[in-house]
């Protein structure tokens, strides 16, 4: 049995049940959980904005220890340290094969499925099926994923830090240095200051961009992200955001605007705050129904790119590492980026924080 933060019905409070967990199967690792984030997207679940299959196990950025491997394992062994991977590429799709695992199609399908790649997982409740998001199912003392969702890592950083490159860090940075590749000198603007906007701040500054405009509502956060590298702050609750931003650039708008909230407005706020020619980067997750204004005679004569990002356009066996190594050797802050540390039983009243926007980011610590 395991306890875990099951969601049975959209809009409802996350229940903790103790769950059954059978053992991993071929190519599956169970990784006992020791730190997991608090994420927008799980929030997003919770709401019924991305629909999926329940009884869910939320939770997707997570740091633990593997305490048994199914047969064919190969890349982990039990005592390692891993942080899981919410995007376990297969290798062999088309997007596998052009080089961008983070848009893999057998991923994008177990999220649609809530299961392992067998069409299953390894949760039950009363002999019934119980789901894990995006592969992953975080809020758990223990849960079983497959090989390529668990990512081995370095032994001496914590793992509530390691946790965060799960998806804050690697979202964030990655959107700044994969997707956009901010040159030093630029402009740019990140409008939503959460977890993930932080991150989009800090990989802006170690990018080297001369302006970085925080855009938020909550004025606590706001003065903190002065400490991550932001250069100016913009109040959208006191000020209009995209009159702010080009006041700030002498009427042009920014080299690069990004929006980590998940909201059409604010999406085509950054998009109307970039300059001419260009970069407006979607970060944040909208419901699928949700389409975003643009004005169409803006598309030919501004000449703007307009992209997303998914996973910050991560491969994470790669990047996991090379982010663990950029925060060991002082170029990216992790301890500040947590606001609070909850028990799994409390997981609700972190939600709440998240709701009210007053935490960077919470993180569920597992009892021992
Ligand atoms: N204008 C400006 N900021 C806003 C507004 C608004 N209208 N509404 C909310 N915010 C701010 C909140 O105050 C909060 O600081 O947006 C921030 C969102 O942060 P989090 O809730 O921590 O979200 P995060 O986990 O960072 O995810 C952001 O990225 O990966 C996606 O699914 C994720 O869509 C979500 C987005
Ligand atoms: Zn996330
Ligand atoms: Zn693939």
């Amino acid at each position: 049995m395991v306890k875990a933060a099951v969601l049975h019905h959209y809009g409802e409070p996350l229940a903790i049940e103790e769950l059954d967990l059978a053992a991993p199967r071929f190519g599956e690792v169970k990784v006992k959980m020791k730190a997991a984030g608090l994420c927008h997207s799980d929030w997003h679940v919770v709401q019924g904005q991305l629909p999926l299959p329940l009884p869910l196990v939320l939770g997707h950025e997570g740091a633990g220890i593997v305490e048994e491997v199914g047969e064919g394992v190969t890349s982990v062994q039990a005592g390692d340290h891993v942080v899981l991977n919410w995007v376990p590429s297969c290798g062999r799709c088309p997007y596998c094969r052009l080089g961008r695992p983070d848009l893999c199609e057998a991923a994008a399908r177990l999220t649609a499925t809530g299961t392992l790649p067998d069409g299953t997982t390894r949760f039950s409740l009363g002999g019934k099926p119980v789901y894990q998001f995006l592969t992953a199912g975080a809020f758990s003392e223990r849960t079983i994923v497959p090989e390529q969702a668990a990512i081995p890592i370095r032994r001496d950083v914590p793992f509530e830090l390691a946790a965060l490159i799960s998806c804050s860090v690697m979202t964030g940075v990655g959107a700044v240095i994969h997707a956009a590749r901010v040159r030093p000198g630029s402009t740019v603007a990140v409008i939503g200051a959460g977890g993930v906007g932080f991150n989009i701040i800090q990989g802006a500054a170690l990018a080297g961009a001369k302006q970085i405009i925080a855009i938020d509502i909550v004025e606590e956060k706001l003065t903190m992200t002065k400490t991550f590298g932001a250069t100016h702050t913009v109040n959208a609750g006191d000020e209009d955001a995209v009159s702010a931003v080009l006041d700030l650039t002498d009427g042009l708008g920014v080299d690069y605007a990004f929006e980590a909230i998940g909201r059409p407005e604010t999406m085509a706020d950054a998009y109307n705050m970039t300059r001419k020619a260009g970069m407006t980067v979607i970060v944040g997750i909208a419901a699928p129904h949700e389409t975003v204004e643009i004005n169409a005679f803006s598309l030919p004569s501004q000449a703007k790119t307009l992209t997303g990002v998914w996973l910050g356009q991560g491969n994470p066996p790669v990047d996991y590492p090379k982010l663990l190594d950029l925060y060991a050797a002082g170029k990216l802050k992790l301890e500040p980026l947590i606001s609070a540390v909850y028990a799994l039983e409390q997981i609700n009243d972190g939600f709440a924080a998240l709701k009210s926007g007053q935490n960077i980011r919470g993180l569920i610590r597992f009892e021992e």
